[in-house]
């Protein structure tokens, strides 16, 4: 590793969020708990992804605004420690657009829609066919987010691994071209044998699914049954009392499975 890729010989990871939404207690179990602890050993970079956000959000710039505000209070909330990180706004680093151009030309179209995640993001948001241009191209957005910073890791939840799989390829792509590193090497030489991009891991959280205080769902925004980061306690109070426990009578214990003893399970020391 270069000294360029390594802050006082620490691996570099990059991974972010777009502001789309607040912060709710699945972000913490899937990722920005994970984020607390990799500060100590890592050289960490926290991307506000404010430009991927106009892919639903077009003609709404001050919400984008308020949202990349939240998102950095929630991180310093949650323990992030912006004297051993870097946060950063997307659009402040213009060689993130420059760089998505052209790898955009090492991606054959046909493989960027086969992205799951984006057929996923296209049911789950009613996006339809009416979806623009810019929406696919967030996948390619994703991996020059990545690959600008170099990371040897990606932190993420489950659902973003199809972006990774993506940026790998790109890297992959990118070092052979243009670097002359084998098609046959293995990721890890990729450096060794003068590629300019490390082949970066997905490093996927423990909890990779919390459910909502609906106790159906996943804990979502857009399904109103998150608890939100900045949530205070008489709201965190008022959520926690309507969740459905199972029980049927005031002597039946309920269903130990409930979302309750879930979060229980999640929170609570043993
Ligand atoms: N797409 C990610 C999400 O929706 C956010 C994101 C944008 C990201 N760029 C990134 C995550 C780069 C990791 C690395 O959560």
């Amino acid at each position: 590793m270069s000294t360029a890729d390594a802050i006082a010989g620490k691996p570099r990871i990059l991974t972010g969020d777009t502001p789309t939404g607040q912060l709710h207690l699945g972000h913490w179990v899937g990722s920005v708990k994970r984020r607390v602890e990799l500060q100590h050993t890592h050289d960490c970079y926290f991307i506000i992804a404010n430009m991927h956000a106009y892919t639903t959000r077009l003609a709404k710039s001050e919400d984008i605004k308020r949202d990349s505000v939240a998102i950095v209070r929630d991180y310093l909330a949650m323990g992030i420690d912006p004297e051993k990180t870097t946060i950063f706004l997307q659009s402040e680093v213009p060689a993130i657009a420059e760089l998505t151009f052209l790898f955009a030309m090492l991606l054959p179209f046909n493989r960027v829609m086969r992205n799951p995640t984006l057929k996923t993001e296209i049911e789950t948001k009613g996006l339809g066919d009416t979806y623009s241009f810019g929406f696919p191209l967030y996948a390619v957005g994703q991996t020059a987010d990545i690959l600008a910073f170099r990371p040897v890791g990606v932190p993420v939840g489950e659902d973003q691994v199809p972006h990774l799989e993506l940026t790998r390829e790109v890297a992959r792509r990118f070092n052979q071209i243009f670097c002359g590193v084998d098609e046959h090497a293995e990721d890890d030489d990729h450096v060794k044998l003068g590629g300019v991009f490390p082949i970066p891991r997905a490093d996927v959280g423990a909890v990779g699914r919390l459910a909502g205080i609906d106790g159906v769902n996943k804990m979502s925004k857009s399904l109103n049954n998150a608890i939100f980061i900045a949530d205070d306690p008489k709201e965190v109070e008022k959520k926690v009392k309507k969740i459905f426990t199972g029980r049927q009578s005031p002597t039946e214990p309920g269903d130990v499975n409930n979302v309750l003893f879930q979060y229980v399970r999640t929170f609570m020391k043993a």
